[in-house]
């Protein structure tokens, strides 16, 4: 049974909750924190409290979450930076090899730049929520597959995310420190780094971090991450920061903090990323924890709970968030507030900024001449910039009936018959403002007569 604090039923009266959450927080909460709040007129959100030194404080959401009133209410309030939970993974980015799908990310990312959250993206590539057509392959034909999803998926949002996960829990649980055996990881050892270079290329802005869970303390686990980075800090890979899930329970390791700035001291960022924390008389203790470690650690740029509500967790048996089904802040959440008010503000020090809308009013359009014979034809395409610079473009083009594509050239197809997608490759997305390139495909049956759509990201 879990006793509730007064502050769950205390009505939502600014001066009254103050009072409250001090009395609440005696036990917990050092003497300086619970002058701090009056001598620097505390901020009363979480986003708010995490500025005040420079950190984001975040929370996974879903894009059909945002008609839930409650849930969108507190969102929007409390956090100043959002991830989806599910709707940037690999199997619904692309449910259908190099047929993109970015409907609910593409709405997150709209609502955190309406209402002035950052976002951060997870994850790029991961053992786990493949779509089952990358289950299904191994060696060249996977890692080629993985470069590409970066690509795609890192283009698409270039310049809008300030931290990605490219590599997602990459590392085996238990004693060994080693590698998880994965798909991925039977392509060679080094995919982990060629998914960082990838990713480099693809959103040169994004902080390219690896994130993993069981990592809440110095153990073989954590060490063998702790081994990979500076590996790759001395080859000179780009990473640039390390996510601690923090998926935790009733417990929390003594070296927590020390574990973060051992990592930070090799010169990358360390980010806590799917904080939760099981439901116990020490919840409130160990979320204060955990914001005190990050705070501590000057490369921690902040804190993103795994959800907003209790109902809204994937560990929902556990309530382990910090408010609870009803809407109401949990002792937790006071607790977390509290330890975010006791820094010193420091305005020198903004939070990152928040998402900036794509580059460009990106727009294109494409036109077609043919070279057609009895039975056959070769189209070449010009795709052209509207007035803006674009990232890359998709040419939609139907086919009559009984023609198909046996062939195509700097582009991708995403099928040979019907309506196709032929979309940009590496080295032909990017074009300036009114700038063009060309591709081509070779058909049997009838040259399509009608004119082909372009539509730029
Ligand atoms: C979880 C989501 O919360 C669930 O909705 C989904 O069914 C499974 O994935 N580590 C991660 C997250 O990196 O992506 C996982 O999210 C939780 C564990």
């Amino acid at each position: 049974m879990i006793r509730r604090s007064r502050t769950d039923r205390t009505p939502r009266v600014r001066p009254r909750t103050v009072l409250l959450t001090l009395a609440a927080g005696v036990a917990l909460i050092a003497p300086t924190a619970l002058v701090a709040p009056a001598a620097n007129a505390a901020a009363t959100t979480l986003g708010a409290a995490a500025a005040q030194s420079g950190r984001y404080f975040g929370a996974a959401t879903s894009s059909f979450m945002f008609s839930n009133t409650q849930h969108t209410t507190i969102l929007n309030r409390e956090f100043n930076s959002i991830v989806a939970e599910n709707e940037m993974k690999w199997d619904a980015t692309e449910p259908q090899q190099n047929v993109f799908n970015f409907t609910g990310s593409d709405r997150l990312v709209a609502h955190a730049r309406a209402n002035g959250m950052s976002v951060r993206g997870h994850a790029l590539v991961w053992h786990a929520q493949q779509p089952g057509w990358a289950q299904n392959l191994s060696g060249t034909a996977l890692r080629n597959a993985m470069i590409n999803h970066i690509n795609r998926v890192a283009g698409h949002f270039r310049g809008q995310i300030h931290s990605w996960d490219v590599v997602n829990e990459a590392f085996a649980d238990g004693g060994g420190g080693g590698r998880r055996d994965s798909n991925l990881q039977r392509t060679g050892n080094d995919w982990i780094e060629v998914a960082f270079r990838t990713a480099r290329t693809a959103d040169p802005n994004a902080k390219l971090c690896y994130n993993d869970y069981n990592t809440d303390g110095i153990n073989a686990k954590s060490t063998g991450i702790y081994n990979m980075v500076r590996d790759f800090k001395s080859r000179g890979v780009p990473i640039d920061c390390v996510g601690f899930q923090s998926h935790l329970g009733t417990g929390l390791a003594s070296d927590y903090q020390a574990n973060l700035q051992r990592f930070a001291d090799l010169g990358v960022d360390v980010q806590i990323t799917e904080l939760d924390v099981a439901q116990g008389s020490n919840q409130a203790s160990i979320y204060e924890r955990v914001t005190r470690a990050c705070l501590a650690v000057a490369r921690c740029n902040g804190i993103t709970v795994w959800g907003v509500r209790d109902n809204d967790s994937w560990r929902r048996g556990e309530n382990p968030l910090l408010f609870d089904a009803n809407g109401n802040k949990k002792p937790a959440y006071n607790s977390v507030l509290n330890a975010l008010n006791s820094v010193t503000p420091n305005p020198t020090n903004p939070p990152p900024t928040t998402t900036p809308p794509p580059p460009g009013n990106a727009a294109c359009t494409a036109s077609v001449s043919l070279n057609t014979w009895n039975g056959g034809f070769v189209a070449t395409i010009r795709v052209t910039a509207g007035n803006a610079a674009i990232r890359g473009w998709t040419v939609r083009v139907t086919l009559p009936g009984g023609t198909a594509v046996t062939g195509t050239w700097n582009a991708q197809a995403s099928g040979s018959t019907g309506t196709v997608n032929f979309s940009n490759v590496s080295y032909n997305g990017q074009l300036g403002a009114g700038g063009s390139t060309e591709f081509g495909f070779q058909g049997t049956g009838t040259a399509p007569s009608t004119t082909p759509t372009c539509t730029a990201t």
